[in-house]
Parts: structure tokens; sequence; C-alpha cells
């Protein structure tokens, strides 16, 4: 239990760090402060750019790897998963920026990368074809989180590819993106969430 706890700790110390908003701060920008405000990949693109957008994507993945890996090395299976929760919440409510964060989507990303990389790669093509034809990042990042425990389910069920806990973490981590896009579940009924269009963005 112990050790489970420390992957945890470390997963959230680690999902803590804020890529936005430091690399928007090298830039002279207040991240939470501009765009929809949220401190993530896609409002860094949406007010500084492709480039600076990728990179905290880049960063932000690389967290959720690097939480997996280190849960999975301390103590295995529940230390993987448990380092995963933390870099989510991590990123969701850190510690360096007083408790505010992004909304989970690229580092649950790259925590998948390694603890389930088939129900991932599910989530990203459902990711693709809803950006593709809605342009709203946010509605594609609502149906990835909503994938994944749908595809772990069934992989669990008909395959046993997926154990059940891994089953039960995807369920929290779809709850946790859908509570943190309320603001943009908002504006999609209302109508008003920004679309990405092309280069330029908005
Ligand atoms: O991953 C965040 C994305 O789904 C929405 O970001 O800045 O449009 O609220 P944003």
């Amino acid at each position: 239990v112990l050790s489970v706890s420390l992957c945890a700790l470390l997963g959230y110390l680690i999902g803590s760090l804020s890529f936005a908003v430091w690399i928007a701060k090298s830039r002279g920008v207040d991240i939470l402060k501009e765009g929809s405000g949220n401190p993530g990949a896609t409002n860094v693109k949406r007010v500084l750019g492709k480039k600076a957008g990728n990179t905290v994507f880049f960063l932000d993945f690389l967290k959720g790897c690097v939480a997996v890996g280190l849960g999975l090395w301390i103590v295995g299976d529940p230390g993987g998963i448990a380092g995963a929760v933390g870099a989510v919440l991590g990123h969701s409510a850190s510690i360096f920026i007083r408790f505010r964060g992004g909304k989970g989507v690229a580092v649950t990303m790259g925590a998948l990368l390694v603890l389930m990389p088939i129900t991932l790669l599910t989530g990203l093509v459902i990711w693709v074809i809803t950006f593709k034809v809605s342009r709203y990042v946010s509605l594609a990042s609502i149906l990835f989180a909503i994938s994944l425990p749908v595809t772990a389910l069934i992989l669990n069920q008909i395959w046993g590819l997926v154990s059940q806990p891994l089953v039960i973490f995807a369920a929290l981590i779809a709850v946790l993106i859908v509570v943190r896009h309320r603001s943009n579940l908002v504006r999609l009924i209302n109508g008003q969430e920004h679309k990405f269009t092309g280069k330029s963005s908005q």
C-alpha cells in the first residue's frame, strides 16, 4: 500500500509540472488568462501557435508515460495505474499553479500508451474522426474519453486483453476528463464553442 501511494504521489508531482503555463510565461503570456484560459496544448496552440502547442502536447504526453513507467518499475501494474491517476490529477490540479490545471487529455494519452495501447489507439481514431468532422477539439476529447472505458470493457470481456483494474481506471479517467470539460460542454450546447479552422485558430 505504501509503495502504491508513493507511485500516486510521484505521479501527482510529475503531472503537476505545468508546461503550458511555463512555456507561455517564457513568451510573456499568462495562458490562464488568454483564449479559453486552459493551461493545455490546445489553448497554447490557439494563443501562441502550432510549435508551442505541439511542444506542450509532447511534454504533457511525456508526463503520463514517465509517471506510469515509474509506477510499473517500482511496484508493477498497481503502481502504473496509481502513477497514471496521480499524473492526471496533478495535471488537473497542479501544486505549482495553486491547484489550477488542464483537462488531462494529453497526459492521459501518454499514460495509456504504456498501460493500454489498443484502448489508446481506438480513442485516437475516435478523436481524429470527431475533430475532422466537427473541428471541435473539446468534442473530440470528450468522445475520446468516453471511448476509453467502452473499449477497455470490450477488450476485457471478449479477449481478456485488459484487466479489470484497468477497466475501472479507464472509467475513472473518462469521468475526470468529461468533468474537466464542463465549460466546453456548456459552450458546445449553446453553439459558442471555439472551432479550429485551418492554421489560425479560434
Ligand atoms: O484538451 C483540451 C481540449 O479538449 C479543450 O481545450 O482550450 O478548447 O478548452 P480548450
